[in-house]
């Protein structure tokens, strides 16, 4: 009985290529915000469904003209640049940008980013800041006053390194504060105003969804995200949602 159902279903399956093929949805096709090509895992908030890419992927376009970059899960992020082929978005910080280098003093990105899916890339090099810490002040460090913002004598120095796990403590005493900013490769700092242009070039995150999007699509799918599963599922041709690809035939 199963056996005759699961035979029926397969050749069911062998049938389908010889019918008409449906055409996929449009839905999902890809969007454009400014220079930006919007597609999987990234979906267009308010002019594409939300099946059209991951929850946290959702990007609002705002501004069109892009003199305002879109947000990123109406976060404080603004992606700046997608790289679908190696998985990367820069994007840069909101609460960072801006001309006086002591907001970074305030806010501690190793602690605020909590963005699923999305990790701070090591490719990244690292500005620090820190203020009554014994540390030796690296080479090209640069002081910053930061009176106004209710703390003295910092520095602000430009790692060539990030650690994505977290800021490597600097030799702690009682009252050492600190905090990190990933920004792009750069060249040397040369004064505190270099922190504005800094910080507005954004950094490097780097996304790893599930599910293989790159099958799905070699196998004549559409990739999506289905909010009930919470889970990747490949569209297919005549509407079926699969796990993993289209024609995916029950060989007995
Ligand atoms: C991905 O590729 C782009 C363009 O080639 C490059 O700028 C970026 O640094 C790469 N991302 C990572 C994480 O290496
Ligand atoms: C995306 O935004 C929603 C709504 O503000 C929030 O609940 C959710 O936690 C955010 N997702 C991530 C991964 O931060
Ligand atoms: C820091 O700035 C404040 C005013 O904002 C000023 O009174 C003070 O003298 C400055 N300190 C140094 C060391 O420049
Ligand atoms: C550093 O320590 C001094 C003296 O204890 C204090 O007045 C100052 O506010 C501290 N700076 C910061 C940024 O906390
Ligand atoms: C620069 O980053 C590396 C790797 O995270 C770390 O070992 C080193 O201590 C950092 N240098 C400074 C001056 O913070
Ligand atoms: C930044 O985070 C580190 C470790 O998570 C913490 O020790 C430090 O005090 C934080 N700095 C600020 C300014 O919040
Ligand atoms: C799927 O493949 C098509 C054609 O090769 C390509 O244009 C499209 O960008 C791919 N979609 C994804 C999400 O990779």
């Amino acid at each position: 009985m199963l056996h005759n159902a699961v035979l029926v279903l397969g050749l069911l399956s062998l049938l389908a290529p010889a019918l008409p093929a449906q055409p996929l949805d449009a839905s999902c096709a890809p969007a454009t915000c400014g220079k930006l090509t919007i597609k999987y895992p990234f979906w267009l908030r308010g002019r594409q469904p939300s099946y059209c890419g991951y929850p946290t992927f959702g990007v609002t376009c705002d501004d069109p003209t892009f003199a305002t970059p879109p947000r990123l899960n109406d976060s404080y992020l603004r992606v700046l640049d997608i790289h679908y082929g190696n998985s990367s978005v820069v994007a840069f910080d909101a609460n960072m940008v801006g001309s006086d280098a002591c907001r970074a003093t305030r806010f501690n990105m190793s602690n605020s980013l909590a963005l699923s899916l999305l990790a701070v890339s090591r490719a990244n090099w690292e500005l620090l800041f820190c203020a009554n810490c014994t540390l030796t002040r690296p080479a090209g460090s640069l002081p910053l006053n930061c009176t106004r913002f209710g703390g003295g004598a910092w520095f602000m120095s430009l790692n060539r390194s990030y650690d994505p796990s977290g800021p490597a403590p600097p030799a702690e005493t009682v009252g050492c504060r600190y905090s990190v900013v990933p920004v792009l490769p750069w060249t040397e700092l040369s004064a505190v105003g270099d922190y504005a242009g800094l910080v507005r070039r954004g950094f490097l995150l780097e996304w790893t969804v599930p599910g293989d999007c790159a099958a799905c699509n070699a196998s004549g799918g559409q990739c999506r995200y289905e909010a009930g599963a919470k889970a990747f599922r490949c569209f297919c041709p005549g509407g079926r949602l699969q796990p993993a690809t289209c024609g995916e035939l029950p060989f007995l």
